[in-house]
Parts: C-alpha cells; sequence; structure tokens
C-alpha cells in the first residue's frame, strides 16, 4: 500500500501530468484538497473509488483517514492544487507518514505560476530585464511571515514577483511595492488561471486600483516585474547565430569540435 501525494495542477483537468493521471485512475481511495482542486480532476478516478474532500478535515482526520486505507491495503492519491513543494501542507503530512511507517511517492504538478505565465502569455525571465521570479506570499491569519521575507526585501531585488495568498491584501501589496518597483511597473492578477472562467486583468501599480473594477475574489496571483508585457528587450545570446555552443559549434576553433 502506498499513498501517492499529487500535484493536480492549477485546475483545468487536462493540466495534470500523466503520470498523475494513471495514478488518480489506479487508487481504490483519492483524498482532495476540495478547496482548490476542482471536481474535473476528479473525474480521473476509478469507478467507485473512495473520495474524500479533505477541506473539513483536520490533519489528525486526514491522517486517520490514510491509516484506515493502509489497514486495508488500499493505494491513496492525494491531491493537492498545482505542485507540490508549495504551500501544499505535503510537508506535515510526510512527517506523519514517515512515523507511522506508510510509504508514499510524490508526483509534481503544474504551478499556478506557470498557469498564470501561460495565460498572460508571458517569460518571466528576459534578457536585460529581469532573471530571477520570487515565489512568494504575505503573511496570513495562520502563517507569518518569516523575519528576512518581507515583501520589501524581495522587492528591493527588482525579480518579478509571484505573489500567492494575498489577493485580499492587494491594495497593502501595491503599497509596499511601489516604492521599490515604481508606480509605473507592470503588474497582472490572474484569477483562477485555467479554470473555464479564468480572469486577467494587467495594469500598472498606479492603475491597478482602477483596471480592476470590482473587488477580485480568492485564488488569485499578483504578478509584478518589468518583464510583464515587455516588448524592449535583449535576445539570449543562446541562439545568436554567433554564439558558439556545444549543441551548435561555430567558427573555425568551436570550444567543443567533438560536437561537430
Ligand atoms: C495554498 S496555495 C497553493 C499553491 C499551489 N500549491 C501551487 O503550486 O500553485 C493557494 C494560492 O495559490 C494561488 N493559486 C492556486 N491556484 C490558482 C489558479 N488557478 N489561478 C491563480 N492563482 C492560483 C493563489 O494565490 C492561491 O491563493
Amino acid at each position: 500500500m502506498t499513498v501517492h501525494f499529487i500535484g493536480a495542477g492549477p485546475g483545468a483537468p487536462d493540466l495534470l501530468t500523466l503520470r498523475g493521471r494513471d495514478l488518480i485512475a489506479a487508487c481504490p481511495v483519492c483524498l482532495y484538497a476540495g478547496s482548490l482542486v476542482p471536481e474535473g480532476v476528479l473525474a480521473h478516478c476509478a469507478p467507485g473509488a473512495r473520495i474524500v474532500n479533505t477541506a473539513p478535515l483536520s490533519l489528525d482526520e486526514i491522517i486517520a483517514e490514510i491509516a484506515a486505507a493502509h489497514a486495508a491495503g488500499k493505494d491513496v492519491a492525494r491531491l493537492h492544487s498545482g505542485d507540490l513543494s508549495i504551500w501544499s501542507a505535503m510537508g506535515e503530512q510526510l512527517r506523519r507518514l514517515r512515523a507511522l511507517g506508510i510509504p508514499f511517492t510524490v508526483t509534481p504538478g503544474v504551478p499556478s505560476f506557470s498557469a498564470a505565465a501561460a495565460a498572460l502569455e508571458a517569460e518571466l525571465t528576459l534578457p536585460g530585464l529581469s532573471q530571477s521570479v520570487v515565489l512568494t506570499r504575505t503573511a496570513g491569519r495562520a502563517s507569518a511571515m518569516p523575519d528576512g521575507e518581507k515583501l520589501a526585501a524581495f522587492a528591493a531585488t527588482g525579480a518579478v514577483l509571484a505573489i500567492h495568498l494575498s489577493i485580499h491584501l492587494l491594495d497593502k501589496v501595491v503599497a509596499e511595492l511601489t516604492p521599490h518597483y515604481g508606480a509605473d511597473c507592470p503588474v497582472a492578477i490572474v484569477w483562477r488561471a485555467s479554470w473555464p472562467d479564468q480572469r486577467v486583468v494587467r495594469a500598472t501599480l498606479a492603475t491597478l486600483d482602477a483596471a480592476l473594477g470590482a473587488e477580485m475574489e480568492r485564488t488569485a496571483l499578483i504578478l509584478v516585474g518589468k518583464t510583464l508585457g515587455a516588448s524592449d528587450f535583449d535576445e539570449s545570446r543562446l541562439y545568436a547565430a554567433d554564439y558558439d555552443r556545444r549543441y551548435r559549434p561555430v567558427g573555425t576553433e568551436p570550444r567543443f569540435p567533438e560536437a561537430s
């Protein structure tokens, strides 16, 4: 018996890895974080599978579900939205499973920041503008931000920020970022990326408030940075005709002659 932790992606049922889909289909038990994993993803479950929404459960109750499946020798598909490496609460579950000696696997998923960037048709790292993306959030009721990870600290780097779990604090976010990025810095809000009702708003830090109109609800990402919507950036050297590289030796004395 194995518990398969699976990144369920940003929402669209087909934005799931093939491995994730096949594991979901093979497991007689599926536990899913119902607040963000859409019903469409559950369509991959086997007919007759026990499907449990863990949104109303405590960690103890979730582990009890897993322990019961373990005792019955039934594999479990454990779904969390996006990818499991960020804000999935997988860490605390793995710690419990290790202590209980229950085997598990981890299958990554498409994170929401990738789906949001796709909705914007954006490469977030553009030569000469920005080469780093910070995945972050603001402090929440249940989660304080460690010292040194405040928004202003990341903003001081000028990196592109993908700010999660913070749409309800949008005014505060804009006020904190404006001194660092400037009022004309591009910002985009992507609400429910990849869902049928996905919504995108592009603006600058100065114009965002007016551009939004009605208040955005939960499950949105705030993306801020110079690369958003940019058209004035350098081409990458990698594909430059005169750039000598292992896979495309150039010139009379290429750096990697064995490849030619
Ligand atoms: C608990 S975190 C989960 C993050 C997830 N593990 C991931 O890889 O993106 C939830 C936050 O992720 C963002 N999020 C998740 N799905 C989203 C989507 N489809 N569109 C926009 N933002 C999303 C929102 O900021 C939301 O408040």
